[in-house]
């Protein structure tokens, strides 16, 4: 018998030694106990090795590495030093590693195979900014589901993904990857994702550990630059960034990640407050920690250590568990451990953190789970999962406005333009966190729309969003001046009844580093908004983007204007159903729409301050150039139909407040709305926004059917968290407000006592 054969062998005694149990309680002590009777045979150097995540260093079909990097890192998987690897996919590489971490090392520990699977694998799904507007949260636990599956199939085990961030400032180009603004919303979207990528069951092998990332404060960064430093104070921290990792916390959520920013002076990943006090302490998270990539070892650029031993060091008693490519771990941690800086219990609580997700995730009793071809090949772009990106991406659409009834379009008789440099774009609508997806693999508006064939389509580009071919890390380079197809498209306009514009940001003008200063169309795409204009006033705009824009001209000129953010690989399917009434939209913004850059950070839930105004005179909160509101609010959305709320009523049941409101479907068509409930503390001992989502359900009305809506709030939607992180319930007078949007005016109040 070969001596890892033995081991493991030893292994599989200590597992089945103690497996007769019942119950979750039960069930988590046994996994503790498998969890010791590894721990119990590991070397220093192999627990520390379980805390190293290498990014995938060769290409496994092809021959051994044999010098550098890659052949250390293929030694180093050989020996058992090596936890996890992340960018390795498709079944036939990911049994190749893990063939070699099985049975070439000494203990044979599975490897658990990490990937960004953002919003899909190879089908893609709308970017989650775009989901987020659907305020569908079965719709979205859904979409994780069937992510979940498909990168399963592929051999992945992991998804670092959901993004829990809120975000107030549309200049960060990753707000593409977050459920928006608000805490409510975010925190309800983190645990359907968290359900949808992990399932009921963990060790199916169609299910992923999920990954609640950037902890913490990552949305916050200066002047919405993508790394930057982050300085907020204590009530934005605990009432507004960490509920919704709490909620991933609550739902389960297997591992987290920290972040690349600094916290008011600490470096997340170094960052003792969070990881330890937080996470494991007062929320007794009992998951591990994956370091954000490098963020190690970028603590020596931050000024906060001198080098990478220094950075393990802090790290680790810190509370990160996992180093993602630092090489900090792997390289310094035993001689840490060995010169009594760091106590090796430590480690054995980051080691066991690992082990105990490997063996939920099923990869003990078998580290091939997630490698069958055969699944793989029928589950990859399968029927089921396509349709529900289709289903998801139409949910995600959001109608900005509609004068004079231009939508829907007529499905026959109509000369219709199609232009705009998005058009026939059949790669950007995949996103920017794409990286499993096929080139240009996503159905176009043109193809979408090419289905409904009694009209008369005339496709025109008119422009290009950006100059030749556009990928994840190079900067995209915007077309600033040829306008040489602008006839074209300014002839086809003349000659069509409606003109259909696809305008905004290509898919990789948004996500990581895609910081922007200006949020207006990228490059000449207004001017030739405009020159279209000049021709035919009868333009519906349907916007591509990551992100809100500032487009105030058209909001004044235009008459449709459809928010179609990234829509992934279904995106032309949707955009055609709604543009022609076979889908009536009932998207929400997730994110304020700003005027101009100026106004950010903009949110619907702001503080009055003490001069909230309007006055006569100067002296109150505002600007001289500009408005305080905004474009288009928070939770703002039109439909095909109209709806209008009547009667709120409130009443107080002991600590339960009980809020009815008549909703009615005013118009012609069938439509659904998002009713939106927000209450206002007026006093309290640590102030309170002028509103706050509380609630919100999506009811689907026939034309002049009402539905009476029933929200019942508790201690939970009446309290906030004081300055110590207390969570608090004060006695008073509040505010409710019920509408189809932030901003609304029917409300009403009550005495919490
Ligand atoms: C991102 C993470 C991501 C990681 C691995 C980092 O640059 O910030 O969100 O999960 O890379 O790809």
């Amino acid at each position: 018998m070969k001596k890892n054969t033995l081991i493991i062998s030893i292994i599989l005694l200590a597992i089945i030694g103690c497996q007769k149990s019942t119950g979750i309680k039960e069930g988590r002590k046994d996994i503790d106990r498998k969890v010791d009777s590894v721990l119990n045979l590991m070397t220093l150097e192999e627990k520390i090795g379980q805390m190293n995540q290498y990014n995938g260093f060769w290409d496994v079909t092809g021959p051994v590495p044999s010098d550098g990097d890659a052949a250390k890192k293929y030694e180093h998987l050989r020996k058992g030093l090596v936890g996890s690897m992340l960018n390795v996919r498709g079944v036939a590489n990911v049994k190749k590693v893990q063939k070699i971490a099985v049975e070439e090392s000494r203990l044979g520990i599975p490897l658990i195979i990490g990937f960004d699977v953002i919003h899909g694998y190879e089908t893609q799904s709308p970017i989650p900014i775009a989901e987020s507007a659907s305020w569908d949260l079965e719709a979205i636990k859904k979409s994780a589901a069937m992510a979940a599956k498909e990168a399963a199939a592929a051999g992945i085990n992991w998804t670092f993904a959901p993004m829990v961030d809120i975000s107030r400032d549309p200049r960060w180009g990753r707000v593409m990857e977050g459920a928006g603004e608000d805490t409510f919303l975010g925190s309800k979207i983190a645990v359907a994702r968290v359900k949808g990528f992990q399932g009921e069951d963990l060790s199916s092998p169609a299910t992923l550990a999920a990954c609640a990332k950037h902890f913490a404060a990552y949305g916050f960064a200066e002047s919405g630059k993508d790394y930057n430093t982050v300085d907020v104070g204590t009530s934005t921290l605990y009432n507004t960034i960490l509920p919704p990792f709490k909620a991933a916390k609550d739902a389960d959520v297997k591992t987290f990640m920290n972040a690349f920013n600094e916290l008011n002076g600490i470096p997340a990943t170094g960052n003792a407050f969070l990881q330890r006090e937080i996470l494991k302490g007062r929320w007794n998270f009992k998951g591990f920690v994956v370091s954000d990539w490098g963020s190690i070892m970028e603590m020596m650029a931050h000024g906060y250590v001198k080098d990478k031993k220094d950075a393990a060091d802090l790290a680790v008693k810190a509370g990160s568990d996992m180093d993602m490519e630092s090489y900090a771990y792997i390289n310094e941690l035993a001689e840490l451990v060995n010169d009594g800086s760091v106590k090796e219990s430590l480690i054995d609580d980051a080691v066991r953190r690992i082990l105990k997700v490997k063996f939920e995730l099923g990869l003990f009793e078998d580290p091939y789970k997630y490698c069958n071809e055969e699944r793989e090949k029928s589950v990859i772009g399968s029927k089921e999962i396509q349709e529900a990106a289709l289903d998801i991406a139409k949910k995600s659409i959001v109608l900005l406005k509609n004068e004079n009834k231009v939508l829907p379009l007529k499905k026959s008789g109509q000369k219709i333009a199609l232009i705009g440099g998005l058009a026939a774009d059949k790669n950007s609508p995949l996103g920017s966190w794409r990286l499993a997806a096929k080139d240009n693999s996503a159905i176009s508006v043109l193809e979408g729309m090419q289905k409904y064939k009694e009209n008369e389509l005339i496709y025109a580009e008119g422009a290009s969003v950006a100059v030749g071919a556009t990928n994840f890390i190079n900067e995209v380079q915007v077309n600033l001046t040829d306008t040489s197809k602008f006839n074209k498209a300014i002839e086809a306009a003349k000659k069509s009844d409606v003109v259909v514009m696809v305008l905004g940001e290509v898919g990789f003008q948004s996500g990581e580093a895609r910081s922007s200063t200006s949020l207006d169309l990228p490059g000449i795409q207004q001017e030739l908004l405009e020159a279209v204009y000049q021709v035919n006033k009868n333009i519906v705009l349907v916007l591509n983007n990551g992100r809100p824009l500032t487009i105030n001209w058209a909001e004044m000129n235009i008459p449709a204007i459809v928010e179609a953010w990234q829509l992934g690989s279904q995106t032309g399917n949707a955009v055609a159903q709604v543009l022609y009434g076979d889908y009536n939209p009932s998207g929400k913004l997730p994110m304020t729409f700003p005027r101009s850059v100026g106004q950010i950070p903009i949110y619907y839930n702001y503080k009055n301050t003490g001069r909230p105004g309007p006055k006569k005179e100067v002296f109150w909160s505002h600007y001289q150039d500009e408005t305080n509101k905004p474009l288009y609010p928070f939770g703002y959305g039109l439909s095909y139909t109209t709806f209008s709320y009547n009667d709120i009523q409130v009443s107080t049941q002991g600590k339960n407040v009980k809020v009815i409101v008549n909703v009615t479907n005013t118009g012609e068509v069938e439509g659904k709305e998002v009713v939106q409930l927000y209450i206002r503390d007026m006093i309290a001992s640590v102030t309170r926004p002028v509103k706050e989502l509380k609630g919100f359900e999506l009811i689907t009305l026939k034309p002049k059917e009402t539905k009476t809506v029933t929200f019942t709030l508790t201690e939970k939607e009446l309290g906030f968290f004081n300055n110590t992180g207390a969570f608090i319930v004060e006695p008073g007078e509040f505010k409710v407000f019920v509408g189809g949007s932030s901003d609304t005016s029917l409300e009403t109040s009550f005495d919490f006592l």
